[in-house]
């Protein structure tokens, strides 16, 4: 096995800071870390640690204060580069869904696609085979409201691989769901990134759910205070998935 020292990094900030313009709240404070090719991290951290900041730092979302973050080994210079990660190569999911209200499921969805020289049959049938791959297929012409919040976080998730990306970023995605609802939604994202290879780097509060990630990272007052892998914590096994979500490796074909 490569040396993790060795191996290039998808994603990298080194030295990253976030002060709030007032200069009242420093959100990070030195925060370098690197997330590889299919890497499985869980963020901990106590409400107001500066977990979402170093997401949305990480999805281009906001400008660190200081500090540099690496695509690949290249600095990420200026908002063009980060809207073409991101329509691309990174995919983000929030607690809050984000869908567009007025569009239907299978819309949302194809919005991520418009621009990628698919014609619009073609994307409408990716969003279709996307929507069927989170278990939504019956719900295709449904808007957001008529959905439940399980639901929209699905098809929020559909959106986020619908271009195959390398890195997904996942910030507290089932903080509006119920238990029930919040473990199909784990499940769903850690068999994304177990059969796609996606690096998936989730924020969460949930113990339960950052014990199936084989690496924790945990952010205080803006530092990282801990970041190991699982092997390194006593050899504890990490649960697998329980529920096979995509329903054929047919469809898990058809996404790649
Ligand atoms: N846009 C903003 N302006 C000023 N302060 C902010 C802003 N966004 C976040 N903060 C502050 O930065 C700190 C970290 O916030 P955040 O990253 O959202 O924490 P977490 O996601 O861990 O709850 C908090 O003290 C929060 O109040
Ligand atoms: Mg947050």
């Amino acid at each position: 096995m490569t040396l993790e020292s060795e191996r290039m990094a998808l994603i990298r900030a080194d030295n990253v800071s976030r002060v709030f313009p007032d200069g009242s709240v420093t959100a990070l404070r030195n925060v370098s870390l690197a997330i590889y090719e299919g890497d499985c991290v869980a963020i901990l951290g106590k409400s107001g640690s500066g977990k979402s900041t170093l997401i949305h730092i990480l999805g281009g979302c906001d400008d660190p204060s200081a500090g540099v973050v690496y695509w690949r080994g290249e600095p990420v210079r200026g908002q063009e580069e980060w809207r073409r990660l991101r329509s691309g190569s990174i995919g983000i999911i929030f607690q809050e869904f984000l869908l567009l209200p007025a569009l239907t499921a299978l819309e949302n969805v194809e919005m991520a696609l418009v621009g990628k020289g698919h014609s619009a049959q073609a994307r409408r049938a990716r969003a279709a085979d996307l929507l069927g791959m989170v278990g939504l297929g019956a719900r295709l012409d449904h808007l957001p409201a008529n959905l439940s919040g399980g639901e929209r976080q699905r098809v929020a998730i559909a959106r986020s691989i619908a271009n195959n990306p390398q890195l997904l970023l996942a910030d507290e995605p089932t903080g509006n769901l119920d238990s029930v609802n919040s473990e199909s939604i784990i499940d769903l994202l850690l068999e994304i990134q177990r059969r796609q290879g996606t690096a998936l780097v989730i924020v969460t509060h949930d113990e339960t759910t950052a014990a199936r990630c084989p690496r924790r990272i945990v952010i205080k007052d803006g530092a990282i205070i801990e970041d190991r892998r699982l092997d390194e914590m006593g050899g504890k096994e990490t649960a697998a998935p329980r529920v096979d979500v995509l329903e054929s490796e047919e469809q898990v074909g058809s996404l790649a």
